[in-house]
């Protein structure tokens, strides 16, 4: 009896967890309308992100730290790395909410008495950080988007701005600027190579927990925005899995690097296939070159087999040349991009599941790397090396850098994320283990595909704060529920990661509802047409088994539009 108590307690503890997780989850509520600024409790979101990281650049601490102290905990990175359930983490996080929402409300200087009074948090000490907000916020709500658009059009002059995330980088404020890219030398910046070490470390902690091993070798998915919105994090989160860091040159490029030396990595140095968007082939060419640097340089290191897995990898490898069995970076072909697999489906063009891996291999086998001679290749048409690289495959990885912007919302994670899994599900023959990391949390905590599907399904498109905050949008609003769906989709499609709960709840929530329905249908029939298809083409492909009579209803509902 006392052990089924304490399971229950567990299990009850875990569930807390999930809920906290999924309320403070931040969502969209709603689109961005061109030239309109932030207001209410968007902004207060928003500042209360700013405020939650260190920022050296504006002598700036976090504000959850500077409280954590005050309230004599030493440790805030302990703090921070216990469930967002943990009684501390509340307390410190209840009271920087608080304090944003005093700023909000009256100001930097009653903000920081506040703190004060409350936490014990000197004033001089909580002055910077609502000094930036101050900032932060006079900027955000001057918008110049549409007089910008304008003299766009006019062919006039548009200052320009670093083009990041407010969270990432505040300086991108005012919006409505000539967005610029990093200097491709400069990365991965100092503090994304900082701020890798977690995700990297977690990462593989995460696997070993599952499968008792480090995985034989794992497969990126790198891009250029978001590479640039965190000046290189993924490429950093790269190099540390490998064990190597930058070095910079006299004119400060991370040109060269340097091994980490096993007894300070203390583990076994990862084997990494990376495969890059064509944006990001385009943005950061000297990067590229610096990755395929980084792999030779650990394939030369004369380290036991078991310590360096691009070397045993290597003696596996099929291909007979070093310079092949080397190759991990892979791209579109010169002048191309994407890998389509999110046309294939979302048009339903697909038989066998495994065409979707195919497609990604098709349009991302093109090697960038150095010939014998140590000339540079930019793009040669090598299937059969990908093939090779990808069948030790146990792992796929990528970064999501926004809370806007996630899995579920754009078709372009299941494209690449989805269809790398997907190519080595077939060519490793077992599917990998696939993960995700929200780089914007401090913590950078890493989660399981499944797990991110059923957070972005609950705190997104199940949820009424978000949709009823896009059906205000009318048509548009309806439209952005189909993609969701469509979106969620693409993941049973490339990785077979959607619980079949999921597809009900949708049903039921905007489909058998016959109120909702008619709500939807007014707004934007033929986004409630895709919809109900979708669901169908679920059950038909052996996504969902619903019960005769839910199908029974959403075939009557497809056919009222014949
Ligand atoms: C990129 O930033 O590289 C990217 C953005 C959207 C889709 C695919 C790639
Ligand atoms: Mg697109």
């Amino acid at each position: 009896m006392a052990t089924k108590n304490t399971d229950r307690d567990a299990r009850i503890t875990e569930l807390y967890e999930q809920l906290i997780e999924i309320e403070q989850r931040l969502i969209p509520t709603g689109l961005h309308v061109f030239g309109r600024v932030p207001e209410g409790q968007e902004r207060g979101d928003l500042l209360r992100m700013v405020a939650s990281f260190d920022r050296p650049e504006h002598n700036v601490r976090a504000l959850p730290k500077l409280i954590a102290e005050a309230l004599g905990f030493d440790d805030y990175d302990a703090v921070l790395r216990e469930s967002p359930a943990n009684e501390n983490r509340q307390l410190i996080d209840g009271i920087a909410r608080e304090s944003v929402s005093q700023f909000c409300e009256a100001g930097a200087e009653a903000a920081a008495d506040w703190l004060n009074k409350r936490a014990g948090v000197k004033p001089e000490d909580a002055w910077p950080v609502f000094q930036l907000l101050a900032g932060i916020s006079e900027k955000l709500a001057s918008n110049h988007e549409l007089e910008s658009l304008m003299r766009a059009l006019r062919g006039e002059y548009i200052e320009p701005g670093p083009g990041a995330d407010i969270v990432q980088n505040p300086l991108v404020l005012p919006t409505g600027r000539n967005t610029h890219a990093v200097n491709p030398y400069s990365v991965p910046s100092r503090t994304a190579f900082e701020r890798a070490r977690h995700a990297a470390e977690a990462l593989l902690r995460r696997y070993v927990d599952e499968h008792g091993r480090y995985p034989r070798a794992l497969a990126l998915v790198l891009w250029g925005l978001d590479n640039i919105k965190t000046q290189g994090e993924g490429v950093a989160q790269a190099l540390w899995l490998l064990g190597v860091r930058p070095l910079r040159d006299g004119l400060n490029r991370a040109t060269e690097l340097e091994v980490i030396p096993l007894e300070e990595l203390k583990r076994p140095r990862m084997d990494v296939v990376m495969t890059v968007s064509g944006i990001f082939r385009d943005l950061f060419t000297p990067t590229m070159a610096l990755l395929d640097k980084a792999v030779r340089l650990v394939a030369s290191l004369d380290e036991p087999l078991e310590m360096n897995y691009v070397r045993r990898n290597i003696q596996e490898s099929r291909a007979a040349q070093f310079d092949d069995a080397v190759t991990r970076v892979f791209s579109n072909a010169p002048g191309n991009y994407g890998a389509n697999v999110n046309f294939m489906v979302m048009q339903s063009a697909w038989e066998d599941s495994a065409a979707l891996g195919d497609l990604f291999v098709t349009r991302k086998s093109f090697a960038y790397t150095r010939d014998s001679t140590g000339r540079t290749v930019e793009g040669r048409e090598a299937p059969a090396l990908m093939d090779d690289a990808l069948s030790r495959v146990e792992a796929t990885y990528q970064n999501i850098d926004s809370f806007e912007v996630g899995i579920t919302d754009v078709d372009h994670y299941f494209e690449y994320l989805g269809g790398i899994s997907n190519a080595v599900e077939k060519r490793a023959q077992a599917r990998p283990a696939i993960y995700l990391a929200d780089s914007l949390s401090p913590e950078a905590k890493i989660r399981s595909l499944e797990e991110t599907v059923r957070l972005e399904t609950r705190a997104k498109t199940l949820n009424p704060k978000w949709y009823e905050g896009m059906l205000k949008h009318g048509f548009r609003g309806v439209a952005e529920i189909e993609n969701h769906v469509t979106n969620t989709f693409g993941w049973s499609a490339t990785a077979g990661a959607v619980d079949p709960w999921i597809y009900t709840e949708i049903s039921k929530t905007f489909l058998l509802d016959e109120a909702m329905l008619q709500r939807l249908f007014e707004l934007n029939q033929y986004s409630v047409q895709s919809l109900v298809k979708r669901l169908l083409e679920a059950h038909d492909r052996g996504f969902w088994n619903p019960d005769e009579e839910v199908l029974e209803r959403l075939r009557e509902i497809c056919g009222r539009f014949r």
